[in-house]
Protein backbone atom coordinates (compact mmCIF):
# COMPACT_ATOMS: atom_id res chain seq x y z
CA UNK A 1 0.00 0.00 0.00
CA UNK A 2 0.90 3.42 -0.85
CA UNK A 3 0.32 5.73 1.81
CA UNK A 4 0.43 9.93 1.18
CA UNK A 5 0.01 11.48 4.71
CA UNK A 6 -1.50 15.68 3.83
CA UNK A 7 -2.12 18.27 6.53
CA UNK A 8 -5.48 19.30 4.86
CA UNK A 9 -8.07 17.80 3.21
CA UNK A 10 -8.18 19.97 0.12
CA UNK A 11 -4.43 19.33 -0.23
CA UNK A 12 -5.55 15.44 0.31
CA UNK A 13 -8.69 15.49 -2.16
CA UNK A 14 -5.93 17.86 -5.33
CA UNK A 15 -3.62 14.48 -4.98
CA UNK A 16 -6.64 12.11 -5.34
CA UNK A 17 -8.26 14.12 -8.42
CA UNK A 18 -4.39 13.99 -10.00
CA UNK A 19 -4.69 10.05 -9.60
CA UNK A 20 -7.99 10.31 -11.65
CA UNK A 21 -6.53 12.58 -14.11
CA UNK A 22 -3.60 10.28 -14.40
CA UNK A 23 -5.81 7.17 -14.68
CA UNK A 24 -8.07 8.92 -17.91
CA UNK A 25 -4.55 10.05 -19.71
CA UNK A 26 -3.81 6.20 -19.25
CA UNK A 27 -7.00 5.41 -20.69
CA UNK A 28 -8.97 4.39 -17.53
CA UNK A 29 -13.07 3.82 -18.72
CA UNK A 30 -14.82 2.59 -15.44
CA UNK A 31 -14.33 4.51 -12.29
CA UNK A 32 -15.66 2.98 -9.33
CA UNK A 33 -16.93 5.77 -6.91
CA UNK A 34 -17.88 6.22 -3.46
CA UNK A 35 -20.46 8.27 -1.19
CA UNK A 36 -20.19 9.56 1.96
CA UNK A 37 -18.94 12.95 3.23
CA UNK A 38 -14.92 12.06 2.12
CA UNK A 39 -15.21 12.56 -1.31
CA UNK A 40 -17.39 15.53 -1.26
CA UNK A 41 -14.22 17.59 -1.89
CA UNK A 42 -12.68 15.72 -4.52
CA UNK A 43 -16.10 15.61 -6.41
CA UNK A 44 -16.22 19.44 -5.77
CA UNK A 45 -12.31 19.48 -6.93
CA UNK A 46 -13.94 17.47 -10.21
CA UNK A 47 -16.86 19.81 -10.71
CA UNK A 48 -15.28 22.62 -11.05
CA UNK A 49 -12.29 21.04 -13.23
CA UNK A 50 -12.43 20.18 -17.29
CA UNK A 51 -12.27 17.26 -16.29
CA UNK A 52 -13.96 15.15 -18.96
CA UNK A 53 -15.62 11.89 -18.23
CA UNK A 54 -18.11 11.91 -21.36
CA UNK A 55 -16.34 8.56 -22.72
CA UNK A 56 -16.73 7.60 -19.26
CA UNK A 57 -18.83 5.12 -16.95
CA UNK A 58 -19.45 5.47 -13.50
CA UNK A 59 -20.23 2.35 -11.47
CA UNK A 60 -21.15 2.98 -7.32
CA UNK A 61 -20.10 0.84 -4.42
CA UNK A 62 -23.41 0.59 -2.84
CA UNK A 63 -27.10 1.72 -2.38
CA UNK A 64 -29.39 2.31 0.62
CA UNK A 65 -32.28 -1.02 0.60
CA UNK A 66 -35.04 0.95 0.34
CA UNK A 67 -34.79 3.95 -0.88
CA UNK A 68 -35.74 5.45 -4.52
CA UNK A 69 -32.91 7.20 -6.59
CA UNK A 70 -34.74 10.47 -5.87
CA UNK A 71 -34.72 10.35 -1.94
CA UNK A 72 -32.40 12.51 -0.56
CA UNK A 73 -30.61 10.29 1.03
CA UNK A 74 -30.23 7.52 -1.48
CA UNK A 75 -26.63 7.48 -3.02
CA UNK A 76 -27.92 8.16 -6.21
CA UNK A 77 -29.69 11.07 -4.89
CA UNK A 78 -26.27 12.31 -3.83
CA UNK A 79 -23.97 11.36 -6.48
CA UNK A 80 -26.24 13.78 -8.93
CA UNK A 81 -26.16 16.52 -6.94
CA UNK A 82 -22.26 15.96 -6.40
CA UNK A 83 -21.06 14.95 -9.67
CA UNK A 84 -23.23 13.82 -12.15
CA UNK A 85 -25.72 16.68 -12.63
CA UNK A 86 -22.54 18.92 -13.44
CA UNK A 87 -19.89 16.18 -14.64
CA UNK A 88 -21.84 13.69 -17.22
CA UNK A 89 -20.92 10.27 -18.14
CA UNK A 90 -21.13 8.04 -20.87
CA UNK A 91 -23.77 6.30 -17.95
CA UNK A 92 -23.43 6.03 -14.47
CA UNK A 93 -24.92 2.56 -12.69
CA UNK A 94 -25.26 2.24 -9.26
CA UNK A 95 -27.63 -0.68 -7.46
CA UNK A 96 -31.49 -0.05 -7.09
CA UNK A 97 -32.17 0.63 -3.57
CA UNK A 98 -36.25 0.01 -4.79
CA UNK A 99 -35.78 -3.74 -5.95
CA UNK A 100 -36.70 -6.09 -3.44
CA UNK A 101 -36.14 -9.05 -5.55
CA UNK A 102 -32.45 -9.13 -3.61
CA UNK A 103 -31.62 -11.95 -5.72
CA UNK A 104 -32.61 -10.60 -9.58
CA UNK A 105 -30.65 -6.87 -8.11
CA UNK A 106 -27.53 -8.49 -7.04
CA UNK A 107 -27.46 -10.09 -10.45
CA UNK A 108 -28.50 -7.26 -12.40
CA UNK A 109 -25.25 -5.65 -10.44
CA UNK A 110 -22.87 -8.23 -10.84
CA UNK A 111 -23.46 -8.39 -14.37
CA UNK A 112 -22.88 -4.18 -14.97
CA UNK A 113 -19.32 -4.99 -13.07
CA UNK A 114 -18.71 -8.06 -15.40
CA UNK A 115 -19.20 -6.02 -18.73
CA UNK A 116 -17.50 -2.92 -17.16
CA UNK A 117 -14.51 -4.00 -15.13
CA UNK A 118 -13.45 -1.24 -12.68
CA UNK A 119 -10.66 0.37 -13.84
CA UNK A 120 -10.11 2.76 -10.61
CA UNK A 121 -11.91 2.30 -7.74
CA UNK A 122 -12.64 5.23 -5.11
CA UNK A 123 -13.72 4.59 -1.62
CA UNK A 124 -13.45 5.67 1.72
CA UNK A 125 -13.26 4.05 4.79
CA UNK A 126 -15.88 3.65 8.27
CA UNK A 127 -14.63 4.02 11.59
CA UNK A 128 -15.44 0.57 12.08
CA UNK A 129 -13.05 -0.50 8.62
CA UNK A 130 -16.04 -1.16 6.40
CA UNK A 131 -15.47 -0.50 2.80
CA UNK A 132 -18.59 0.15 0.54
CA UNK A 133 -20.86 -1.41 2.78
CA UNK A 134 -18.93 -4.51 3.92
CA UNK A 135 -19.08 -4.61 7.51
CA UNK A 136 -16.85 -6.42 10.16
CA UNK A 137 -17.04 -10.22 9.43
CA UNK A 138 -17.81 -9.72 5.55
CA UNK A 139 -17.04 -12.66 3.41
CA UNK A 140 -13.25 -12.11 1.79
CA UNK A 141 -15.17 -13.91 -1.60
CA UNK A 142 -18.69 -11.75 -1.86
CA UNK A 143 -19.24 -10.06 -4.71
CA UNK A 144 -22.38 -8.03 -4.56
CA UNK A 145 -25.10 -8.63 -1.76
CA UNK A 146 -27.55 -7.59 0.08
CA UNK A 147 -25.86 -6.83 3.54
CA UNK A 148 -27.76 -5.52 7.34
CA UNK A 149 -25.63 -2.42 8.32
CA UNK A 150 -23.71 -2.65 11.97
CA UNK A 151 -25.12 -0.81 14.24
CA UNK A 152 -21.75 1.62 14.48
CA UNK A 153 -22.99 2.60 10.59
CA UNK A 154 -25.93 3.20 11.24
CA UNK A 155 -25.23 5.54 14.17
CA UNK A 156 -22.43 6.98 12.61
CA UNK A 157 -24.95 7.79 9.30
CA UNK A 158 -27.77 9.12 10.99
CA UNK A 159 -26.54 12.64 11.47
CA UNK A 160 -28.12 12.39 7.69
CA UNK A 161 -31.63 11.51 8.67
CA UNK A 162 -34.27 12.98 11.00
CA UNK A 163 -33.18 10.07 13.65
CA UNK A 164 -31.57 6.60 13.86
CA UNK A 165 -34.83 5.03 13.28
CA UNK A 166 -34.99 6.56 9.31
CA UNK A 167 -31.60 4.89 8.64
CA UNK A 168 -32.29 1.82 6.72
CA UNK A 169 -31.17 -1.17 8.21
CA UNK A 170 -29.38 -2.89 4.98
CA UNK A 171 -28.47 -1.90 1.70
CA UNK A 172 -27.14 -3.43 -1.48
CA UNK A 173 -23.44 -3.63 -1.87
CA UNK A 174 -20.56 -4.52 -4.16
CA UNK A 175 -18.75 -6.98 -2.14
CA UNK A 176 -14.77 -7.59 -1.35
CA UNK A 177 -14.11 -9.74 -4.04
CA UNK A 178 -15.61 -7.08 -6.51
CA UNK A 179 -13.51 -4.45 -5.10
CA UNK A 180 -10.69 -6.45 -5.43
CA UNK A 181 -10.94 -7.22 -8.74
CA UNK A 182 -10.44 -3.37 -10.02
CA UNK A 183 -7.18 -2.71 -11.49
CA UNK A 184 -6.62 -0.03 -8.97
CA UNK A 185 -7.70 1.15 -5.96
CA UNK A 186 -7.75 4.94 -4.12
CA UNK A 187 -8.71 4.87 -0.12
CA UNK A 188 -9.71 8.49 1.57
CA UNK A 189 -9.85 8.92 4.88
CA UNK A 190 -10.03 12.52 6.99
CA UNK A 191 -10.46 12.91 10.87
CA UNK A 192 -9.52 11.33 14.07
CA UNK A 193 -12.59 9.20 13.52
CA UNK A 194 -10.72 6.79 10.84
CA UNK A 195 -7.70 6.52 12.63
CA UNK A 196 -7.96 3.28 14.24
CA UNK A 197 -9.21 1.85 11.11
CA UNK A 198 -6.46 3.19 9.31
CA UNK A 199 -3.87 1.51 11.16
CA UNK A 200 -6.03 -1.91 11.27
CA UNK A 201 -6.18 -1.60 7.37
CA UNK A 202 -2.51 -0.54 6.89
CA UNK A 203 -0.70 -2.10 9.55
CA UNK A 204 -3.00 -4.78 11.33
CA UNK A 205 -3.51 -8.11 10.20
CA UNK A 206 -5.40 -9.52 7.22
CA UNK A 207 -8.85 -10.30 8.97
CA UNK A 208 -12.26 -9.76 8.06
CA UNK A 209 -12.98 -8.38 11.44
CA UNK A 210 -11.56 -5.12 9.92
CA UNK A 211 -12.60 -5.58 6.21
CA UNK A 212 -10.72 -3.02 4.70
CA UNK A 213 -7.67 -5.26 5.81
CA UNK A 214 -8.19 -7.12 2.41
CA UNK A 215 -6.72 -4.37 0.45
CA UNK A 216 -3.40 -5.60 1.48
CA UNK A 217 -4.10 -8.68 -0.72
CA UNK A 218 -3.85 -5.93 -4.11
CA UNK A 219 -1.03 -4.78 -5.57
CA UNK A 220 -2.08 -1.17 -6.68
CA UNK A 221 -3.29 0.81 -3.88
CA UNK A 222 -2.81 4.35 -2.58
CA UNK A 223 -4.01 5.71 0.98
CA UNK A 224 -4.40 9.26 1.20
CA UNK A 225 -5.42 10.51 4.38
CA UNK A 226 -4.77 13.33 6.59
CA UNK A 227 -2.53 13.80 9.34
CA UNK A 228 -5.64 13.36 12.07
CA UNK A 229 -6.52 10.12 10.46
CA UNK A 230 -2.83 9.11 10.34
CA UNK A 231 -2.49 9.65 13.62
CA UNK A 232 -1.93 6.44 14.96
CA UNK A 233 0.82 5.26 11.80
C1 LIG B 1 -20.66 4.94 4.49
C2 LIG B 1 -20.49 4.36 3.07
C3 LIG B 1 -19.04 4.15 2.73
C4 LIG B 1 -18.26 5.33 3.25
C5 LIG B 1 -18.24 5.30 4.75
C6 LIG B 1 -17.62 6.53 5.39
O1 LIG B 1 -21.52 4.22 5.29
N1 LIG B 1 -21.20 3.18 2.76
O2 LIG B 1 -18.90 3.97 1.33
O3 LIG B 1 -16.92 5.24 2.80
O4 LIG B 1 -19.51 5.02 5.29
O5 LIG B 1 -18.45 7.64 5.33
P1 LIG B 1 -17.93 9.11 5.53
O6 LIG B 1 -17.07 9.42 4.34
O7 LIG B 1 -19.15 9.97 5.58
O8 LIG B 1 -17.13 9.12 6.79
Amino acid sequence: MNVLVFDTIQEASQKAFEVFQEALANNAKVFGLATGSTPEALYEIMVNSDIDFTDSISVNLDEYYGLAGDHAQSYNYFMNEHLFNKKPFKANYLPDGTNTDSDAEVERYNKILAANPVDLQLLGIGGNGHIGFNEPGTDFNGHTQLVDLAPSTIEANKRFFASAEDVPSKAYSMGIASILESKQILLLAFGEGKAEAVKGMVEGPVTNELPASALQNHDNVTVIVDKAAASLL
